[in-house]
């Protein structure tokens, strides 16, 4: 038996990269999968990896009823959904002056939107059961505003504030929350970027202390602890000092 023995897990963004990888880990120490992403092969790949405990449904996490009827489908495919992993998102980097609005609503819509979307369609039963827990795939960069990021950090400041505040709210129903700050991975998302990324980390490594955290029922974590060192420090600087450093160290190029 462990932690994960027959808890169903709605992974959202198993397509690829961290979902894709914190899937296969679970699906090893014994979780039924509820795998949700738009890209029906590469969910397919990971199904027969799984071996036959897991189900993918296509689904835009912008579509609040879409991730409705895909929470239905895993509930009744694998039974009450115990764990939800607010994972898909996209990166991007864009200067101020080239910023698209349409853009930075599509951030937002993947980014926000849709994790809100995915606690919505489990949350009711998860109180109803009084058990269930949250997981949210934000970043350091939800800490403080970056070079060439503006749409990413907003999206990931709302994120954490967002989990945060359902947290409170869920306090007493037997609903944790866990929101998780990684630094850079080695994943589709980064791969390909030029500019230089301090302390990148393998997936296999920032999987494992994915997967621990929601055992231990962390509250919050951010990792590697380097670069979040690095991000609390930033923290407590003064804007002008702050604004000085942040603005000589792009991340993106
Ligand atoms: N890699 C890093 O360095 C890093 C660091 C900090 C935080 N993160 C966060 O970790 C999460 C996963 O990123 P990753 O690095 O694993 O990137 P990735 O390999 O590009 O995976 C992103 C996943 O999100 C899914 N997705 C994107 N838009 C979607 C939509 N509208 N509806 C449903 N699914 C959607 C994608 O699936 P489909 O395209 O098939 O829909 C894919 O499975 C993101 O939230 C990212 O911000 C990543």
């Amino acid at each position: 038996m462990t932690f994960w023995t027959d808890k169903t897990v709605m992974i959202t963004g198993a397509s690829s990269g961290i979902g894709k990888g914190v899937a296969l880990e679970i699906a090893s120490r014994g979780a039924r999968l509820g795998l949700v992403a738009r890209r029906q092969n590469l969910l397919d790949e990971v199904v027969e990896d799984v071996k036959g405990r897991a189900v993918a449904v296509v689904a835009d996490v912008r579509d609040a009823d879409a991730m409705k009827v895909a929470a239905e489908r895993i509930r009744a495919d694998l039974g009450p959904i115990d764990i939800l992993i607010a994972n898909a998102g996209i990166g991007t980097s864009s200067h101020i002056s080239q910023l698209d609005p349409n853009h930075v609503a599509n951030v937002i819509s993947i980014n926000v939107v849709g994790a809100a979307n995915s606690v919505a369609a489990v949350v009711p039963q998860m109180v109803e059961r009084g058990q269930g827990h949250l997981v949210a795939i934000s970043s350091l960069a939800a800490y403080r505003g970056l070079a060439k990021s503006a749409a990413y950090c907003a999206s990931k400041a709302a994120m954490s504030a967002y989990f945060e505040s359902v947290r409170i709210d869920l306090r007493g129903t037997g609903v944790g929350v866990t929101i998780i700050h990684p630094g850079f991975i080695k994943t589709p998302l980064t791969a390909g970027r030029e500019a230089h990324m301090p302390y990148l980390m393998e997936l296999d490594d920032a999987v494992l202390k994915i997967v621990s955290a929601i055992e231990k029922g962390k509250k919050s974590i951010a990792f590697p602890w380097q670069l979040a060192t690095v991000v609390r420090a930033g923290m407590l600087m003064p804007t002008f000092m702050y604004d000085w450093i942040a603005a000589r160290n792009s991340f993106r190029e």
